[in-house]
């Protein structure tokens, strides 16, 4: 998993909680760098499970809670680095649409070592939009809060119902309705 996630994960701890929790966590983890990861480098993503972990026990939240509050902060994080995937699109719909087949493959292109996840799409009415994430990474309920965020950010009023999930958060269907 690519260091941006590691390093903005530990940004929204310090700012949701606080730096010595931020410490807490990290010395109550086995980790390969000692909590010192670069947004460039590479790690393995049980790193932030672990991590997740221990905040969980800290603030007795559960982990699928704090993974999806952080999916919200990581994609205004991911907008804010990656812009010219966002401007020009004006609609929740249209930028989820083209997560898959353009967004998550020219990250492959620029990182050829990012571990991405499939989505799969269908479309059973105009005001409906269903994602149906796999992964071999447990991380549904980061997809649940990167679909939020993208939400917030386009400031639509879309609901989102989860389905199906496959028990172990490799695979969920994600229900998108826009309101009129
Ligand atoms: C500007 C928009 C986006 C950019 C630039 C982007 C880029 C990335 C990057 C760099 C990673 C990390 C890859 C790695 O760790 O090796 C990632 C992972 C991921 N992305 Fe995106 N992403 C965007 C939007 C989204 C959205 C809206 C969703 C949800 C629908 C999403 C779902 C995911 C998930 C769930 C992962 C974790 C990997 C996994 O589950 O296997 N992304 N993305």
């Amino acid at each position: 998993m690519k260091g941006i996630v590691f390093t903005e994960f530990l940004e929204f701890v310090e700012q949701q909680y606080s730096p010595d929790v931020v410490d807490n966590i990290i010395d109550a983890s086995t980790l390969s760098t000692d909590g010192a990861y670069t947004s460039v480098g590479t790690y393995n993503y049980e790193e932030l499970l672990q991590l997740v972990s221990a905040l969980s026990d800290i603030t007795q939240t559960s982990s699928s809670d704090l993974i999806c509050a952080f999916g919200q902060q990581l994609f205004k994080c991911l907008a804010g680095n990656y812009p010219q995937f966002i401007e020009g699109v004006d609609s929740t719909f249209d930028f989820l649409r083209s997560i898959h087949g353009h967004i998550h493959v020219e990250v492959h292109k620029l990182y050829p070592d990012a571990e991405l996840p499939k989505f799969e799409y269908s479309f059973p009415q105009q005001d409906q939009i269903v994602m149906h994430y796999h992964s071999i990474r447990p991380l549904a309920d980061l997809a649940e809060g990167l679909i939020r965020g993208s939400i917030e950010h386009f400031g639509e009023k879309v609901t989102v119902k989860r389905e199906g999930d496959s028990g172990n958060n490799t695979s969920a269907r994600f229900i998108l309705t826009r309101e009129s």
